[in-house]
């Protein structure tokens, strides 16, 4: 196989934060038991960073890091100094992650941007390549933090004193990294933004679609719930004078997933629950668990919905005292609310389709994406790629090399468009 410089920046890339640091270039060569875990704060994410700043220092780009380590790289415009285009993804993973949720958007935008520099290209507005700082929430268990923050919706300082796992703060996990800058990006002086990405679903693959564009983001919302029962011996306590802790977890598990089950089939919608994270303490088979912790994520394209099913699931989380005599306690980390994307955006992107001539499908995103919070700031688009069965958020998750090619075609068409395009009122600005 002949590597192409975005390949072998992608497969460089899925190898650090592995723990084999095995180079994947074929879908073959994936195993399930070997994801990413590359979290902020971690040596592999500072060597990731250092390889991207190399990149785009190398692309001719003049690179800035802000106060919570958001990476941009800039492209100069040949006309304006104001209204650039921006474009990129993040490179953190999900624990046990896949390789293309992320960096695919980072080194399609820098391709772009290379393709634009050996053509030549005259960009009028500035292009601005990011990569934006703490996308999955892993580490610090908020997600979509550094767009977050980026569009003032978390004062610097609350973020620094941000804890991951281990108790490291954010800011002494960007200073570890080299990683916290000064630069301060105004997203006044941006235009239009792009965010390339895996589709994360099976509807382009099954549909043998190769690009996606998006027209709504989804909402999300996290719940983190400490269920407190009473800890006791497993082999002498009552069934009958319990407090077990996780069979009242049990019930909310199987209560968000009914309900979200019910309201996908009433609305016809994107209504999602899902209980993916659970410590079960102090965790052995001959304790009754005294305590529970349980991180719960709502999605649905409508705002209200969400808000309506995690009410619901409030609601039942208290209700436990009284039938369980659990008692509990709540943390809403974040929500999200649904964004559409801009018209403008949207229509470039098609227009760029059409011109190489591929089959497109408009669609929503189930996943959250840093192109939800700058939406509100700036005209917003997304791009979508086929995932192989539509796996993600797994070390299975695949997208084929040719897929990707023909994404980087359409961005780079797209943004070369924006560069030049004034804004017009009918697209709504
Ligand atoms: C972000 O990747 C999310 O959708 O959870
Ligand atoms: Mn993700
Ligand atoms: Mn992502």
């Amino acid at each position: 196989m002949s590597f192409t410089r975005w390949k072998e920046d992608l497969i460089e890339l899925g190898r650090l934060g592995r723990k084999s640091s095995a180079r994947i270039e074929t879908y073959g060569q994936l195993d399930p038991e070997k994801g990413l875990y590359r979290l902020e704060g971690t040596e592999e994410m500072r060597r990731s960073k250092e390889y991207m700043i190399g990149r785009m220092k190398e692309a001719g780009l003049s690179v800035r890091i802000d106060r919570v380590g958001n990476i941009f790289g800039r492209r100069e415009g040949s006309k304006a100094k104001k209204g650039a285009v921006m474009s990129g993804s993040h490179l953190d993973s999900v624990l046990n992650g896949g390789m293309f949720d992320g960096p695919l958007g980072v080194i399609s935008a820098l391709e772009a941007v290379r393709i634009m520099k050996d053509e030549r290209f005259e960009n009028e507005r500035p292009i601005e390549v990011v990569i934006f700082m703490g996308e999955e929430g892993s580490a610090f268990k908020k997600i979509l933090l550094g767009s977050h923050i980026l569009v003032g919706k978390m004062p610097v300082e609350e973020a620094w004193q941000l804890k991951n796992r281990e108790g490291l703060t954010l800011k002494d996990a960007l200073d570890r990294g080299g990683l916290r800058g000064d630069f301060e990006m105004d997203l006044g002086d941006v235009e239009y933004f792009i965010e390339m990405h895996v589709e994360q679903g099976p509807i382009l693959d099954q549909e043998k679609i190769p690009i996606g564009i998006v027209e709504n983001i989804t909402g999300l919302t996290w719940v983190y719930a400490t269920l407190e029962g009473e800890e006791n011996h497993a082999g002498t306590t009552p069934m009958f004078s319990r407090k077990d802790a996780l069979v009242a977890a049990a019930e909310i598990i199987l209560f968000a997933n009914k309900r979200a089950k019910e309201m996908a089939r009433e609305f016809r919608g994107s209504t999602v629950a899902t209980v993916g994270r659970m410590s079960v303490l102090p965790g052995a088979p001959n304790i009754v668990p005294g305590r529970v912790e349980m991180g719960i994520d709502i999605r649905d394209g409508v705002e209200e919905n969400m808000k309506n099913l995690r009410e619901e699931i409030l609601g039942r989380i208290r209700g436990l005292e009284e039938e369980y005599g659990i008692k509990s306690t709540i943390e809403i980390p974040f929500l999200h609310p649904p964004r559409p994307c801009s018209r403008a955006v949207v229509v470039t992107i098609a227009k760029a389709v059409q011109e190489m001539s591929l089959k497109v499908r408009r669609m929503n995103s189930g996943a959250g994406h840093d192109a939800q919070n700058i939406a509100e700031k700036v005209k917003t688009g997304m791009i979508f790629v086929p995932s192989i069965r539509g796996i993600s958020h797994s070390p299975l998750e695949w997208t084929n090399w040719e897929d990707i090619e023909r994404g980087i075609g359409v961005l780079t068409r797209a943004l070369k468009d924006l560069s030049n395009l004034v804004p017009s009122p009918a697209f709504g600005g």
